[in-house]
């Protein structure tokens, strides 16, 4: 079913929220284990080494006291697919057996062209011509390749001749979304559709979801294009995708590690010798997003680029990038000339995974290189060689391990670790900035959190003259959520977390964090505690108010505007009467 073709209508959403069971989607990724009405685990969404990740099965929220992230079962669901919005909500329909609308086309059928059924289509064609033709099967084989990996990875082959795809599929699938979906494409001068691919072996190209994404096609015959691949749309970006991580994300997730290599051919190699936490860049260099998306499952990035310049060159680029993300990188010696595949063919699979276990930390490589040992009695090569250490340091967020590898730095130019410390500018804290301001062990941290727990967890459901306005919240996620609780409060809803959390949109994650915690109160004393507290928020803010008052009568008096400043009066006079009461 195309995607474009998914009508996401309110009912439809609301279905898939109803329907979704956010322990099912955390448990693909993490072991949870029951702790009271509550699950517990490892966060899913980063590396750590003690649970912190906490789910709330009824209200259908999940919320990381780590990394402070949070929502609901779609979100969740996003966070690890990599599916947007709709996407998401598609995939998940899917999964629990929702029926999913579909825009009818329209007379006339000026809808979108449905790509996902012609790439699906086209991966069924594929596949069977590859169970269909020796020749094709056999190149595999000469390479090492075991059917059973050929087919976990959904090989396929693409025949020779202009219409093979074209015929077989022309039938099934409209002309439109074969050539949307790049499958075919127009001669210019005849007007005649012919197949894109032909004669190769085809790779199908998927998301972090496994939802079919293109192809990557390499040559069979000696045609100069060694690969085509699906063109470049927002749908089908190399930059944002690695092929294979699909399969390879819990490994990944696992280990906490991930080999990177160029390839298709690559991964696949290494997958045959073992090697099941890789992902492939396709040949491109490596985006912001790919070392941010290999963040999010790894600590350690082993980049496995070819032997040659071109792959040494990628790599040095590579690096920057991945150190900006806090990951630790190394870099396999693969010999020259060699890429993965190649040295596991010529020596077999031991020695790929031999030299991928002696990696050495690619920053030390970079040092060896910028530094070689003649530089250290040239006072001008050294300086030039310092400078090229202080840039390639600058991305290393974490101080500490910054000074450490300055100091190895230092002692190998000869020079004092200061020299080159000043180079570099200030370094941040040693920890990532994604848990600082976030509350550790559920302790919710302010009073205003505290309103909004017992509000949104407790019984208590206080009178509406007991509530302040939303402006005694001052902190502006608590004061979105109590005005989206307020809201519905005052149309007589019991407003629960879940309703509330799709309310305020980028506080939602704040909502779900404060349902994280068992009430801290017995039962049956919520509703005093909360109008303690929100007479204690209403006064803290009506002493601000009056503060505020004081400086807006004054601007008033100064402009003449003689009904502000009655009116200013006037809310000064009952905020007096409020704050200092006659006994
Ligand atoms: P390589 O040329 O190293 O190919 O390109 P390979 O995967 O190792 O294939 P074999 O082993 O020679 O058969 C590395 C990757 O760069 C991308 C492909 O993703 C390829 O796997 N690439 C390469 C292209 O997209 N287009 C090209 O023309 C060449
Ligand atoms: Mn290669």
């Amino acid at each position: 079913m195309a995607l474009g073709n998914v009508n996401l209508t309110p009912q439809f959403v609301q279905a898939v929220r109803d329907a979704v069971s956010i322990v099912d989607i955390a448990s693909d990724h993490t072991r949870l284990k029951k702790a009271g009405s509550r699950y517990k685990g490892s966060c899913p969404l980063h590396k750590e080494k003690t649970p912190s990740f906490s789910v709330e099965p009824v209200q259908g929220l999940y919320y990381c006291f780590g990394c402070g992230q949070g929502g609901d079962a779609i979100d969740l669901h996003m966070r690890l697919s990599g599916d947007d919005f709709p996407a998401a909500v598609e995939s998940l329909a899917r999964r629990y057996g929702i029926d999913v609308p579909t825009r009818q086309a329209p007379r006339g059928g000026r809808d979108e062209p449905d790509v996902d059924r012609a790439l699906e289509a086209a991966q069924a064609f594929f596949r069977a011509a590859l169970a269909a033709t020796p020749g094709p099967r056999r190149y595999l084989a000469e390479r090492g390749f075991a059917p059973e990996l050929v087919d976990r990875f959904g090989l396929g082959y693409a025949p020779p001749g202009w219409e093979s795809l074209l015929a077989a599929l022309r039938h099934d699938v409209p002309l439109r979304d074969l050539e949307a979906a790049g499958l075919v494409a127009r001669s210019p001068k005849s007007g005649k559709h012919y197949d894109r691919f032909r004669e190769r072996l085809m790779f199908p190209i998927h998301s972090l979801s496994g939802r079919l994404l293109g192809f990557g096609g390499r040559a069979l015959d000696d045609d100069p294009a060694k690969y085509i691949n699906t063109a470049e749309t927002d749908r089908f970006h190399k930059g944002s995708l690695l092929y294979g991580m699909d399969q390879s994300k819990r490994a990944l997730r696992d280990g906490g590690r991930a080999l990177l290599v160029e390839g298709y051919f690559d991964l696949l190699g290494a997958v045959a010798a073992g090697i099941d936490w890789v992902v492939a860049s396709m040949g491109t260099a490596l985006t912001p997003q790919q070392a941010r998306l290999l963040s999010r499952y790894a600590e350690e990035v082993y980049v496995g680029y070819d032997g040659d310049e071109a792959g040494e060159r990628a790599a040095q680029r590579a690096l920057p990038l991945l150190l900006a993300e806090n990951l630790s990188v190394k870099r396999p010696r693969f010999g020259a000339g060699h890429d993965p595949d190649s040295l596991r063919r010529e020596q077999g699979a031991a020695a790929l995974v031999a030299a991928i276990e002696q990696a050495p930390d690619a920053v030390v490589l970079e040092f060896e290189r910028l530094a070689p040992p003649a530089v250290a009695r040239e006072p001008r090569r050294r300086a030039a060689a310092a400078r090229g250490i202080a840039e390639l340091l600058a991305p290393i967020r974490d101080g500490v391990l910054r000074y450490g590898y300055a100091r190895q730095a230092a002692d190998r130019l000869g020079v004092p670790v200061e020299l080159l410390w000043r180079g570099l500018g200030p370094a941040e804290e040693t920890t990532a900035a994604a848990g600082e301001g976030v509350a550790r062990d559920g302790v919710v941290q302010s009073e205003e959190e505290n309103v909004l727990h017992l509000l949104l967890v407790g019984g208590a459901q206080p009178a509406a003259a007991e509530l302040p306005p939303p402006a005694a919240f001052f902190d502006g996620a608590c004061r979105a959520i109590y005005e989206a609780w307020s809201e519905l409060a005052a149309r007589g809803e019991r407003p629960n977390p879940r309703a509330l959390a799709a309310r305020v949109g980028p506080h939602s994650a704040t909502v779900a964090r404060l349902v994280q915690r068992e009430l801290s109160l017995p039962a049956g004393q919520e509703g005093g505690a909360v109008s303690a507290a929100l007479a204690l928020l209403r006064r803290r803010w009506q002493r601000q108010r009056a503060r505020e008052l004081t400086a807006e009568i004054a601007e008033a008096e100064r402009r003449g505007e003689t009904d502000r400043i009655r009116s200013l009066l006037q809310e000064k006079a009952t905020l007096s009467r409020a704050l200092h009461p006659r006994h």
